[in-house]
């Protein structure tokens, strides 16, 4: 007897698809999971997020015993790294990590197949299993979360063990002397912070005159500061143009970025160059094609706002359809588009997404930078207030930074918030819920924080949005 179709079939195990997965079984559909690696969790899990916040603390913790706690009257001789447990332990988190999602599928019905899969028709797919063999699985609908993969400088390859990308920085079995970083966005920043903290000389290029180009450029200048002072080295407008591989070290030569006349470049010696230039959505070998989905210029697969691709049946979600790179919005579109699915109202509000870096300090921001309301000509308030004035931040020791309210100069309504500090990730789900329902400065100002606590500072700052700060 013919097997009966599954009501949903999701490519991609990563945060977009399992959190699809998990929502369509809950709301009664019969759903199986099919993806390339064995672990569940995709890059985040795998090879992003998790491992990369795992080092970032471990990295962090090294610092904090070898130059910081002095300050508190704990001296520690002879602190050293032992690179191997500190990748053991990540690697450990990261199977535990991935084990739950495991439990969760097993917990909501949810078949699992290791495979690679091909889009046959707008109900089929073709599935290649780890030994050779094809399935053939039919579902009423299917879901594409086949997430990303990085971006490579044209002409440029992985050929190289001392050349690589955030996946080979996240499992280096020595610290490199001087690493190179091509790209000063979210994975240079906080990879580089990583290495540097554990002793390695970092330098970092990037393209443009900044860092971050997605970051309200306050927050970017005071970030680029902070990163200095640890020992970053930054090389703004520049681009890399060749990769001389030498036995004992690399030299990579540099050219200014809009420079077209035949300067010569310059050249600079070091051990390792880390890709960090930006992802692109991955749809290779995923037989689009064959079922008439259409991509944009950028490779990402159009869909409409019910997350259907050109291919009626057919959804895509997370990093392969436009909008910021992020586990947490591929989550949101995942429970969306299960929701919308099974007839209800799902829908994800793209105006409050919030973002993080986990550098030192972090850097967290939801809403409209500065340079956005300003090249939409909104006028803004401007309430800010630095975690200097903060007792819980001169407590702790970890006074950099400063909460930042961009506010509708009229009605009030919070349009931005940029955060730098420590724990800043953790103090922008404030600002997120804020936006979420539409809040006023005023609103965040009049409702009360515990003290002393880091979420002072929002509250001062929004007091500062649309009258005045208590404590400065
Ligand atoms: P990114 O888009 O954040 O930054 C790439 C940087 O490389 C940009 O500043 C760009 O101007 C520069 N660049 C591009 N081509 C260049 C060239 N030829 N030479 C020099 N510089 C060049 O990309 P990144 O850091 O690779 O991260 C990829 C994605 O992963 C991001 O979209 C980010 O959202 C996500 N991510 C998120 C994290 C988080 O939420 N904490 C952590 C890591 C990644």
């Amino acid at each position: 007897m013919a097997e009966s179709p599954l009501d949903l079939l999701v490519i991609g195990a990563g945060p977009g698809g399992y959190v699809a997965a998990i929502r369509a079984a809950q709301l009664g559909f019969s759903v199986a999971v099919v993806d390339k690696r064995a672990q569940l969790g995709g890059t985040c899990l795998n090879i992003g997020c998790i491992p990369s916040k795992v080092l970032l603390n471990s990295s962090h913790k090294f610092v904090e015993a070898r130059d910081h706690l002095k300050q508190h009257g704990i001296f520690m001789d002879g602190v050293r790294l032992h690179l191997d447990t500190m990748m053991s332990r990540k690697n450990a988190i990261v199977d535990e990590l991935t084990r739950g999602i495991g439990f969760l599928f097993r917990k909501n019905g949810i078949i699992f197949i290791q495979g690679q899969a091909k889009l046959e028709s707008n109900n089929q797919v073709a599935i290649i299993l780890p030994d050779g063999t094809v399935d053939h699985k039919q579902a009423r609908h299917i879901l594409i979360a086949t997430g990303s993969d990085p971006v490579l400088p044209t002409g440029f390859n992985i050929d190289d063990p001392r050349i690589f990308t955030s996946t080979g920085a996240l499992s280096l079995d020595t610290v490199p002397r001087h690493l190179m970083i091509i790209g000063a966005g979210y994975i240079g920043l906080e990879l580089g912070s990583l290495w540097a903290r554990l002793g390695a000389l970092v330098t970092v290029v990037e393209f443009l005159d900044h860092i971050v180009p997605s970051m309200d450029q306050e927050t970017a200048k005071f970030l680029q500061q902070s990163l200095q002072k640890q020992g970053l080295l930054f090389k703004f407008q520049r681009k890399l143009t060749q990769i001389i591989k030498k036995e004992k070290e690399l030299v990579v030569h540099l050219m200014v970025a809009d420079d077209t006349s035949a300067h010569l470049p310059e050249l600079i010696t070091c051990d390792a160059v880390l890709f960090a230039m930006g992802r692109r959505p991955y749809t290779q070998d995923l037989g689009l094609e064959q079922v008439g989905i259409t991509t944009d210029d950028h490779g990402f697969i159009k869909v409409n706002s019910q997350f259907e691709t050109s291919c009626p049946g057919i959804y895509a979600i997370g990093d392969v359809i436009p909008g910021p790179m992020l586990a947490h919005k591929a989550e949101e579109e995942g429970v969306a588009v299960a929701e919308i699915l099974a007839g209800q109202a799902g829908s994800v509000n793209y105006g409050a997404i919030p973002a993080v870096i986990y550098t030192s300090p972090e850097v967290a921001s939801v809403g409209k930078t500065e340079e956005q309301l300003k090249a939409e000509g909104i006028n803004y308030s401007i309430g800010k207030f630095p975690f200097s004035a903060n007792g819980r931040a001169v407590v702790m020791g970890e006074t950099a930074g400063f909460v930042k309210i961009l506010a509708d100069i009229k009605t009030d309504r919070v349009l931005g918030v940029h955060i730098i500090g420590s724990d800043a990730g953790s103090l922008i789900a404030e600002a997120t819920l804020a936006m979420e329902f539409d809040a006023s400065s005023e609103d965040i100002a009049r409702t009360c924080h515990a003290h002393p606590t880091y979420s002072e500072a929002m509250k001062e700052a929004a007091w500062s949005a649309f009258s005045k700060p208590l404590h400065v």
